[in-house]
């Protein structure tokens, strides 16, 4: 099987992580299962909005396997190195009811990790063939998707929020993305936040400017960011949440 994934861009705080937990709980909800959601922030807060807790990190096992002498040490008996790391790996991959989450953790120390991305890659290659949608919270850089540790993004979703210069920002991410020859199938743009779910004419200008394609616009919402401020995971809000409903109506324009 080969799943579809689904990827989530944008700048800091317009609404990515709230929205890949949101798209999540639809796709569960519609039982479009199984699902990998991927948190590839360094910053990683996904797992808050899915509500899950989280232990141990693809980072964290990463940096293990970094010094390959400490390691040594650490093998139980009768296992060969790649061996135990898979058995680590299994441990980074959290098992949910409605959907497993994988958090890559933080990026990039110093040193040379060509060996362990490969491991890494390999490894995701392995996981991604169990599931329908893989689903990717990103960073700004969409470092993790350029460096190929993460597989081919089929449905690149670029998040703005309501403002002139949220759309000009898209845009460059949009531009990003062409350069470092992604490819994504899709690239469409979601507006987050916007006052009464509405567009003000000179944003859909700047849209259009930017050469960018709306999906759809979701409105800014009190209940979530109040779910977020009380650290009550905000996928949970309940069915008739009006981000919640303009998000599966925009979802349902691309069959999701
Ligand atoms: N439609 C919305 N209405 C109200 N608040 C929202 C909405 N979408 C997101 N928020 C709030 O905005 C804040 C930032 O959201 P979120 O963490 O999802 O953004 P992000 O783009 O993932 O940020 P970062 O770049 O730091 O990863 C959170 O407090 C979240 O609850
Ligand atoms: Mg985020």
């Amino acid at each position: 099987m080969k799943p579809t994934v689904i990827a989530v861009a944008g700048k800091g705080g317009t609404g990515k992580t709230t929205i890949c937990g949101l798209i999540i709980q639809h796709l569960a909800e519609s039982g479009k299962g199984p699902i990998l959601a991927v948190d590839a922030d360094p910053n990683s807060n996904l797992n808050e909005v899915l509500g899950v807790e989280v232990e141990m990190t693809l980072g964290d096992i990463r940096e293990k396997l970094k010094f390959q002498d400490s390691i040594a040490d650490e093998l139980p008996p009768n296992m060969t190195k790649q061996e135990y790391t898979e058995f680590m790996f299994g441990d980074a991959l959290i098992e949910g009811d409605d959907f497993d989450l994988l958090v890559m953790g933080r990026t990039q120390g110093p040193g040379c990790y060509c060996y362990i991305n490969g491991v890494l890659k390999a490894q995701i290659d392995k996981y991604q063939s169990g599931y329908r949608y893989l689903v990717v919270d990103n960073e700004a850089g969409l470092e993790h998707i350029s460096r190929g540790i993460l597989p081919h993004v089929d449905i690149l979703l670029l998040v703005s929020d309501a403002s002139r210069r949220g759309v000009q920002a898209a845009g460059r991410a949009a531009e990003m993305v062409r350069e470092q020859n992604m490819n994504p199938k899709m690239m469409k743009l979601i507006v987050n936040r916007a006052p009464g779910g509405k567009l003000d004419e000179g944003v859909m200008e700047e849209i259009k400017k930017q050469g960018l394609d709306l999906l759809g616009v979701l409105p800014n919402d009190e209940a979530i960011y109040r779910y977020d401020a009380e650290g009550r995971p905000s996928s949970t809000v309940p069915k008739d949440n009006p981000v919640r409903q303009a998000l599966r109506e925009t979802l349902a324009k691309i069959d999701l």
